[in-house]
């Protein structure tokens, strides 16, 4: 079983590079699930209906959200409608609209995905993600076969110590919301793929996904930042895990593509 897993997908330039790019890819990795974050697809901030289809459309199996989830006023309602492959945090305060996990079924196999949130230099204070990690184990995990969690967070130390926390409970803690793909895909002793962050699927000549200039200025005049998202080139950042023996994994593969979509 292999699993192919997008980070943020960044405003149209980002889906349409995902388009250009999952034929050539399911035929090249051949992978049994697809796993995208989209919180930045509509024009950078947020997810709507139409950006939501287009990356169901290519392939993608369920996507997963992250701190923008909120930011267009339609994602509410598609969060409601529990027949569509979207989840968001799951450390949410609670009440809000959506699921935190979802439970799919591939060929014979169950997998669980969770989508959990960091705390650290972050804009908001979620709950606990570690606890809500254990809450959902406690209730989904016998349930599945693959544990797969997206977690959306900036700190690195955060996030290893997801990682570590999560080791030989989840199949994969895969890195996403810095757009910067690291270095450090590994599988955990007891059995975890880890990344601390994806990358994203964005305009390649700008910061993290949004025109650079405008970027820039505001770091030179602290004017406040618009986000305009950048052109040319994209690149395209995903991990490839193939799993093993039950709920662990057996490699954890970095892919980066850079297409060009004018
Ligand atoms: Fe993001
Ligand atoms: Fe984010």
């Amino acid at each position: 079983m292999k699993v192919l897993f997008f980070g943020d997908i960044v405003g149209q330039p980002g889906r349409e590079a995902l388009k250009e790019i999952m034929p050539k890819w399911q035929k090249k990795y051949q992978p049994d699930l697809i796993v995208a974050n989209g919180e930045n697809s509509a024009h950078g901030k947020g997810i709507t209906e139409k950006c939501l289809n287009e990356i169901l459309e290519t392939g993608v199996g369920l996507v997963t959200l992250g701190d923008h989830t909120w930011s267009q006023k339609q994602t509410a309602s598609l969060l409601e409608n529990r027949k569509l492959q979207l989840i968001r945090p799951a450390n949410f305060p609670p009440g809000l609209p959506g699921q935190g996990y979802s439970l799919i079924e591939i060929g014979t196999r169950k997998v669980l995905i969770i989508n959990l949130i960091g705390r650290v230099f972050m804009s908001s204070n979620y709950d606990c993600p570690f606890r809500k990690a254990d809450e959902i184990l406690e209730d989904e995990a016998e349930k599945a076969d693959i544990i797969l969690v997206d977690w959306h967070a900036e700190a690195t130390a955060e996030k290893i110590c997801m990682g570590w926390y999560l080791d030989g409970r989840v199949s994969a803690v895969l890195g996403t919301h810095t757009h910067i793909p690291t270095a450090d895909n590994r599988i955990l002793p007891n059995g975890t793929a880890y990344i601390s962050d994806v990358g994203m699927v964005g305009p390649s000549n700008s910061s993290l996904g949004a025109d650079k200039e405008t970027a820039i200025e505001n770091f030179l005049k602290q004017t406040g930042f618009k986000y305009e998202v950048a052109q040319g080139p994209v690149e395209i950042n995903a991990v490839l895990i193939e799993m093993g023996q039950k709920n662990k994994a057996k490699k954890i593969q970095r892919i980066q593509e850079i297409v060009s979509i004018d």
